[in-house]
Parts: structure tokens; C-alpha cells; sequence
């Protein structure tokens, strides 16, 4: 049985405007409020102009909300960028660290990822920190070297702040989710099966012992074209807590869909 609420995040990347995100959040805010969905975790993750505009929409709703990436610096000279404070003081509760196209495209390391990790993490921020190999690992046999590396690193991070760190408050199993985001399937239709999404989940939370629950707490998400027709599968998997969603996160009646799955598959575990 699951011990683990699952959590859905939606990743909106560099997308939405102010018209378009007001009806994606009013389908969404209505139709998590119909369906009642307690069992589960849900969050949006706006580009960072809109997260005043998410944190009013979605006001006394049970969706929270996070940035796409944070500074990991706590401030000053360091233009264009968003620090960690100023994310807490407008209510942000989550925090997306090390996401493929940053480590890619921003050219962003192991260490960087675990600097924002500790710094989200000091401001009492979730942290949903992204691994995951590119299809030439997979490919050349390196999945498991190249995950081993991303997961030790975040969880010697993790490790820190759950023992305090630099954090006001040590940080709780809870607020420290992976999130397993095959590269060669994020935005091309090619989900990694369940059967396979299963064997890293476990091989990544194999790593977790010295975390708080010895790995057990941790949720662990998979990412990487989950859609409404393949969510289920995945998220029967034992190892599998919910899903970060990228392009079905902008179809209010896909993301539904998905947090419909992961809430069927919480409590089809939890009736076991
Ligand atoms: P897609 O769901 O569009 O494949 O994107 C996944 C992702 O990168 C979420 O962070």
C-alpha cells in the first residue's frame, strides 16, 4: 500500500497569458471543488509575471502554487533573477529546482540544483527537484549512473536541510519530492511505460535511505507526456506518487483527468 499522498504539479513553462490563465484556473478551481479531491496534492507552476495573478485566482482553493526556478542567492546584484524570499512573501509554497530544460539550456549542474534546493528550502519553500537521463544515456546503458549521480547529490542536500541546514525549520519528508522526468519523453508523446517508469521509481527511491523515512516519505513523480489515457497505468505503479505535467497541464480537462487518475489510485491503494 502507498504511504504517500500522491501530488500532481502542473508545469506551465513559458506559457499562459493574464486571459488565458483566468479560464485555465476557473475550469481548474471548479473542477477540483466537484470532483473532491482530498486525497491528493495539487499545484500549478506559473511563469513567474503570473504568480500574483495564480495566487489570487486560486484564494481559498485547495490548489497551491510554485515558481519554475528560483535564485540561489538570497539578493542583491543578480539582474533578472527571483530569490527565494521574495517567492515566500507572495504566498509561493513550491519550488520546481533542476528541470531538464534548465540543466540543458541554462548549462545548470548538480551543485546549482542543490543551491536552490537549500535556499528554497530555508525559506520553508516545497521543493520538486527534476532528474531524469537523456535518451543517449539510456540508450548507452548509463541510466542508473546518471540518476545515481542526480539523486545522491539532491539527497545529501535534502539530508542537510532535513537536519536544519541553513533552514529556520528543518525541512519535512514532505516538502522534498523527486520528480523522474525521462528527457526523451518530456514534450514528444513517448511516455516511458509504466513497467519502466516503475524500475527507475525504484531504483531512485533505493537511494533515499538516509533521508527522514528512509526514502519511504518521498514522493517520487514521474514526468514526461503523462496524458489523461496513460495517468492511470502510471500511477498504479507502487514507486510512482503522482506525475509533473507539462503540455496536459494547460487543457484544464486533461489535468482533470490526470489528478482524477492519481486520486482513483490513492484510494484504490489505500481501500487495499
Ligand atoms: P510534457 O508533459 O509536455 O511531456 O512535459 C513534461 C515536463 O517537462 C514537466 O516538467
Amino acid at each position: 500500500m502507498k504511504q504517500r499522498k500522491p501530488l500532481v504539479a502542473g508545469n506551465w513553462k513559458m506559457n499562459g497569458d493574464t486571459v488565458f490563465n483566468d479560464h485555465l484556473l476557473g475550469e481548474l478551481r471548479a473542477g477540483i471543488e466537484r470532483e473532491s479531491m482530498a486525497a491528493l496534492g495539487i499545484v500549478v507552476c506559473p511563469p513567474y509575471p503570473y504568480l500574483a495573478q495564480v495566487a489570487n485566482r486560486l484564494a481559498g482553493s485547495p490548489i497551491e502554487w510554485g515558481a519554475q526556478n528560483v535564485c540561489e542567492r538570497p539578493n542583491g546584484a543578480f539582474t533578472g533573477e527571483v530569490s527565494a524570499s521574495m517567492l515566500v512573501d507572495l504566498g509561493c509554497r513550491w519550488v520546481i529546482v533542476g528541470h531538464s530544460e534548465r540543466r540543458q539550456s541554462m548549462h545548470e549542474t548538480d551543485d546549482d540544483v542543490c543551491a536552490k534546493l537549500a535556499i528554497a528550502a530555508a525559506h520553508g519553500l516545497g521543493v520538486i527537484a527534476c532528474i531524469g537521463e537523456t535518451l543517449d544515456e539510456r540508450e548507452s546503458g548509463r541510466t542508473e549512473s546518471v540518476l545515481g549521480r542526480q539523486v545522491d547529490a539532491l539527497a545529501r542536500a535534502a539530508h542537510d536541510a532535513q537536519r536544519g541546514g541553513d533552514c529556520a525549520a528543518p525541512m519535512p519528508a514532505e516538502r522534498f519530492v523527486l520528480a523522474y522526468e525521462p528527457v526523451w519523453a518530456i514534450g514528444t508523446g513517448r511516455s516511458a511505460s509504466a513497467e519502466i517508469a516503475q524500475q527507475a521509481h525504484a531504483f531512485i527511491r533505493s537511494r533515499l535511505g538516509a533521508l527522514d523515512g528512509g526514502g519511504q516519505a518521498t514522493r517520487i513523480l514521474y514526468g514526461g507526456s503523462v496524458k489523461p489515457g496513460n495517468a492511470r497505468s502510471l500511477f498504479a505503479m507502487p514507486d510512482v506518487d503522482g506525475g509533473l505535467i507539462g503540455g496536459a497541464a494547460l487543457i484544464a480537462e486533461d489535468f482533470l483527468a490526470i489528478c482524477g487518475a492519481a486520486a482513483a489510485c490513492s484510494s484504490a491503494s489505500t481501500a487495499r
